[in-house]
């Protein structure tokens, strides 16, 4: 694949196809949408509007962090607060894809049709990849990404057409472009994380407080395992307690589990051989967390299991 010629095609894409009109993109601070946002911004300039989303299920920081990088690219990032929409709409849902469905909705039927609507866009440029598309229509996940493959027509649905610049593409191909297009390793290099972040890690229901533990635990995984070499770390919150023991007395506490695969397309994955040590010490900081008073690491492969636990 000639990337470079695959660059300057999808810039002329996005030219002609918006035209004079305006467009709006979401940005996630992962590699598809980041890549997506500078394409963007290569084709149209002002005339593309970038929006983040922070819709309270993002990793301690990251809001500010994604903003701030493109901030130092010269590219203008608009943080929209929604913190309050995703948690109301996610209340007393505990099944995983009505879950999905609950983030689909607030996002793109609540939130980002208005959030359009306000700026005056007539097209979305969206981070589909080639994968997205695959299990979607496969059936295995309902990615949260999909609309069009699913036979929903944004033009009537949402008001706008959608652009996906990256649908030929697999990640691997997408960190390409990320490199050539000189995106900051921290996004180029970033683990996969996604789109529906930490409520893809919560088995039950997502409320603020569930949320807090499983960020806790994700800061301390990704701060133990960025120097693995694995394919994507993660820390996940089981809707079970166990019994434990705390300063003497008996606790009925959470339970994290700890996933780390090696994998190289996250279609097949493998539990990666971590030291005992490190799976010592990762213990031992989860369970400091309060209320958490056990720490499982997951040795299951994908197949049968998935990588996220929703
Ligand atoms: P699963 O859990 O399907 O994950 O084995 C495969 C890879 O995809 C990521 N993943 C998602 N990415 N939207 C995304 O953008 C999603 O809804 C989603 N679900 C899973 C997951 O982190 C893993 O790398």
């Amino acid at each position: 694949m000639n990337y470079e010629k695959f660059i300057q095609e999808q810039i002329a894409y996005i030219k002609k196809t918006v035209g004079k009109e305006k467009a709006i993109n979401a940005l996630s601070g992962g590699v598809d949408s980041s890549v997506v946002t500078v394409l963007g911004h290569r084709a149209i300039g002002q005339q593309l509007k970038t929006i983040f989303v922070d819709n309270a299920l993002m990793r301690k920081d990251e809001p500010e962090r994604v903003v701030g990088i493109f901030t130092r690219l010269g590219i203008n990032v608009e943080l929209v607060n929604a913190r309050k929409e995703f948690l109301t709409a996610l209340a007393g849902i505990t099944d995983p894809e009505h879950k999905r469905q609950a983030i689909t909705d607030t996002f793109y039927s609540k939130l980002f049709s208005r959030l359009v609507k306000e700026s005056g866009a007539k097209f979305l440029l969206h981070g589909t990849i080639l994968t997205d598309i695959e299990e979607t229509t496969a059936g295995i996940k309902r990615q949260h990404n999909i609309l069009s493959q699913l036979g929903i027509d944004t033009e009537a649905a949402y008001g706008y057409s959608v652009i996906e610049p990256l649908k030929t593409l697999r990640k691997d191909g997408v960190r390409e472009v990320a490199r050539m297009l000189d995106l900051p390793a921290e996004l180029t290099e970033r683990i996969p994380f996604p789109g529906p972040a930490l409520a893809a890690r919560i088995v039950g229901e997502v409320t603020a407080e569930r949320l807090d533990i499983v960020r806790a635990a994700t800061v301390i995984v990704e701060e133990e395992l960025a120097d693995s070499g694995a394919f994507q770390y993660l820390a996940v919150l089981l809707n079970d307690r166990a019994t434990g023991i705390r300063n003497n007395k008996r606790e009925f506490g959470h339970i994290i589990v700890v996933r780390c695969i090696e994998s190289t397309d996250a279609r097949t994955a493998t539990a990666t051989q971590l030291p005992w040590e490190k799976l010592n010490s990762i213990c031992e900081r989860i369970t400091r967390i309060k209320g958490v008073n056990r720490c499982l690491y997951d040795l299951t492969p994908k197949p049968p299991a998935t990588v996220e636990y929703v």
